[in-house]
């Protein structure tokens, strides 16, 4: 992503979620801040999402990933002893400020510097107050030391984490993905990951793939190219040489079928696209 500039790309997921709280009512994912963190720029945002209707199935996605990601995070915080979570490429997201287990989880909030100084700006503008309980991180993770960074705002390797990383690993190299995914394999106390990729390109239908190019470009033309995808069986090998023994993919398919319901036979044999993964380390003896 461009050095000195906030990501463009957060912007537009932020888009997405505050359309869904109006278009579909918040049915997938509800979060009460959605609107409010994007101040003047939501109701354009809405605008542009109901004037165009290919503008549904990456609403669907983000949607659907935020909601997979914290369902799961809820049951690590009630079930598997989660007391620290890390957002990693936080971009506009809100649940470190609507957080339900408020003085049971801290919150790392990380991101790009000059993306999360504007989130900073933004939280202020909306009048969005900051929870003792939250750390800003900043962090490239093409150059920074993930662990480092945590350490330094009082994030604890050895107590059980929960890391979210939505919208985030299409944008930085293998190199990156690898480290930030070692880093969070490698710690003492567990943690368990939730993100979202791409199978290849090659792999996607004529339709899905078009769409992929058109996206891609403009990403691209914002100065944030996509530059990595997965095939799936490849991805679950590299995390489970990183550690991580429950990995769960959920593909395009399952997500469907999971916030839609009864797919349509020619829908149903499709499982190519965006995935969204949770993967977690072995439970630390209590
Ligand atoms: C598409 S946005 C997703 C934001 C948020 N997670 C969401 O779902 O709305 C991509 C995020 O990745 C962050 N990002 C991209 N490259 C990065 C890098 N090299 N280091 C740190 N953050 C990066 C951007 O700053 C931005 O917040």
């Amino acid at each position: 992503m461009l050095e000195k500039e906030p990501s463009r790309t957060a912007l537009a997921a932020a888009g997405h979620r505050a359309a869904h709280q109006v278009l579909e009512k918040g049915r997938i994912f509800a979060d009460p801040l959605a609107l409010k963190i994007l101040g003047d720029e939501g109701e354009a945002a809405i605008r542009r999402s109901s004037d165009n209707p290919a503008t549904r199935g990456m609403r669907f996605f983000i949607a659907a990933r935020t909601k997979v990601a914290e369902t799961a995070l809820a049951e690590g915080v009630e079930t598997r002893g989660v007391r620290q979570l890390v957002v990693l490429g936080a971009g506009l997201d809100t649940f470190a400020y609507r957080n339900p287990f408020e003085g049971r989880l801290r919150v790392f909030e990380v991101d790009h510097p000059a993306t999360q100084a504007w989130k900073r700006r933004r939280l202020g503008e909306a009048g969005i107050g900051l929870p003792e309980t939250l750390a800003f991180t900043p962090v490239d993770f093409e150059r920074d030391s993930l662990l480092e960074a945590l350490r330094a705002k009082g994030f604890d390797p050895a107590e059980r984490s929960f890391f979210t990383w939505l919208g985030v690993v299409p944008y930085l190299t293998e190199a990156a993905i690898a480290a930030t995914l070692r880093t969070i394999g490698g710690l003492a106390g567990g943690a368990e990951v939730v993100f979202d990729y791409s199978d290849p390109v090659a792999t996607l239908s004529p339709a899905a793939r078009a769409a992929h190019q058109e996206r891609a470009a403009r990403v691209a033309a914002l100065g944030e190219p996509f530059l990595s995808y997965f095939e799936p069986a490849e991805l679950h090998a590299q995390l489970a040489t990183l550690g991580f023994a429950r990995i769960e993919d959920i593909g395009p398919r399952g997500l469907l079928k999971r916030f839609v319901g009864p797919l349509p036979a020619a829908l149903a044999r499709r499982n190519r696209g965006g995935h969204v993964i949770f993967a977690a380390t072995a439970q630390t003896p209590a």
